[in-house]
């Protein structure tokens, strides 16, 4: 928003501190102002889900208006942002091409397609349209009756006042204000505590790799939210995208059904930031090894949740896992997450074959879509969308200086919104890889750590270049592309940070190391 005509960050913003002042959110900026900048964000895929477009518009709208459009202005003003979906590339693409819409040769897109590309990528529909950079996307708290009753989850520790079949306690209120006075903050808070892997390795067939990893959050921006009548059909948390899984199990919406039968009125269910963290879904830690040995690969890990699953992506390399459950104290954990286990697989098989020293391009055989999409790793999703990643990390500085993939999922049908959502998971990955953790305490598995800020993703001004080919496949479009690239640039870091460092780290993230002190700076 605007405060007398100075960005400010709406989300921490005390009204209090505002009072008297001139405020002027996106829609106050009118037609001239607002479409250039979301037709830009929609002509480089540099808006997903949306969530966080609104407020960077309004950003780059006072900028423009004061002139302030050198790349140091721009970095600053985005420093303030987050934005988890796009990796930031395409959002710095949006604003050179706002800034200079001359440039924009682009042929004519079918936008339908598009969002089909996005359905497909997040799981979820998924408008592509100068409405979801303005923030019209239709999420749900948006659509929820004014004179809803409000209900947030208990605090631990505070009174009930309705549990929900998932064990939820909800406290209710009139308004949001009067719901969250009842129950209580939970107050946002980054831990001192370290994040570290909480399972020892198994017994480990010797010469391999190992890799423990830690709870890792999805931290998708919207807050779980939902709303429903008596007797009525919730409405969706997902509105207008996937949360990378994180929200296909959320207990809002079936929480909103339960309340409204209960108590005969309209609920309104709503996650602050600190119950997603506290409540939600993350990636399940591992720990596990992999030795590459006489034409296979050998791995033998523990998790807690399902094992995972997986196929060799090569015709000359067998996989046999080995695989146990561990029960551990945590929030919980889910396999839906973006390619949750099947990427930590890919990672430890990549790993074993760099250890070995084997040639990928031997091992590929006559697969030819697998050929042409193998860079120095290779990954395949559940789907059958492959995707390959070479990550290049400076030998002397230690800096990661770019990233590169290929990646097919049949017809692309959009490639803007698939090379947004390719760059996006390259963004995560790295972050996954080098400096993504929270911190859970090892004896009661509370979450410790209970800011965005705190989760550890990778800053726009650290964010390296990605270069995406996309390769057409000569089938159908199928989903999963990014869960694919995911896989493939997590392995190729891994990889790339082994040989820089010259011993291979055994914990995500691998905080210690030179590259990802540099993605810190
Ligand atoms: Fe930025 Fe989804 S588009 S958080």
């Amino acid at each position: 928003m605007l405060v007398d005509g100075d960005a400010r960050v709406a989300c921490v913003t005390p009204a209090a501190r505002i009072a008297g002042r001139s405020v002027t959110t996106l829609a106050g900026l009118g037609p001239s102002v607002q479409e250039p900048l979301a037709d830009a964000f929609v002509a480089t895929g540099g808006s997903q889900c949306g969530f966080c477009t609104p407020g960077i518009l309004v950003r780059l709208a006072a900028l423009f208006a004061k002139h302030k459009i050198a790349p140091a202005d721009l970095e600053r003003a985005l420093a303030a942002h987050l934005c988890r979906c796009t990796g930031w590339q395409t959002i710095t693409e949006a604003v050179d091409l706002a800034r200079d819409p001359g440039r924009d040769g682009a042929e004519p897109r079918d936008l339908m397609a598009a969002a089909r590309r996005a359905e497909l990528e997040g799981g979820s529909p998924q408008g592509v349209g100068r409405w979801t950079p303005l923030g019209d996307a239709g999420f749900a708290d948006d659509t929820a009756p004014r004179d809803a009753l409000v209900a947030v989850p208990r605090p631990p520790g505070s009174a009930a006042e309705a549990v929900d079949a998932s064990g939820i306690a909800w406290v209710i209120g009139e308004t949001l204000d009067d719901a969250r006075r009842r129950a209580g903050k939970v107050q946002g808070r980054r831990s001192t505590v370290a994040d570290t892997p909480p399972l020892p390795f198994p017994d480990l067939p010797t010469g391999g790799v190992r890799l423990a990893t830690s709870w890792v959050e999805p931290g998708y921006l919207e807050p779980d939210a939902s709303w429903c009548q008596p007797a009525g059909t919730p409405a969706t948390p997902l509105a207008n995208g996937g949360a990378f899984g994180g929200k296909t199990e959320s207990p809002v919406g079936p929480a909103a059904r339960i309340l409204a039968d209960q108590l005969g009125r309209t609920v309104r269910t709503v996650f602050a930031r600190e119950d997603v963290v506290r409540l939600g879904p993350k990636r399940p830690p591992i720990a596990a090894s992999a030795v590459a040995e006489a034409g296979r690969v050998v791995i033998r890990g523990v998790s807690p949740g399902a094992a995972p699953s997986y196929e060799s992506p090569y015709e000359g390399l067998a996989v046999a896992i080995e695989w146990a459950a561990a029960a551990i104290p945590g929030p919980p954990v889910s396999t839906a997450l973006r390619a949750a286990g099947r990427a930590e697989l890919t990672v430890l098989v990549e790993g074993a074959i760099d250890a070995a020293g084997w040639d990928r391009s031997e091992l590929v055989g006559s697969d030819d879509r697998s050929r042409a999409v193998l860079l120095d790793t290779l990954a395949v999703a559940e789907s059958g969308a492959r995707a390959g990643a070479r990550v290049g990390v400076d030998d002397t500085t230690g800096i990661v200086s770019g990233i590169e993939v290929r990646v097919d999922a049949g017809d692309p049908l959009d490639p803007v919104v698939l090379r947004s959502y390719a760059i996006g998971a390259a963004h995560m990955a790295l972050g996954w890889v080098l400096s993504e953790g929270i911190a859970v305490d090892p004896e009661t598995g509370e979450v410790l750590d209970l800011t965005i800020r705190s989760f550890g993703i990778v800053r726009p001004k650290s964010m390296p270049p990605v270069l995406v080919e996309i390769v057409p496949g000569d089938g159908p479009a199928v989903p999963g592309g990014s869960d694919a690239v995911f896989a493939a640039v997590a392995a190729a870091t891994w990889n790339a940070v082994a040989r820089i460092e010259g011993v291979r780290p055994e914990r995500f993230p691998a905080a210690e190391t030179r590259a990802a002190r540099m993605l810190r700076r």
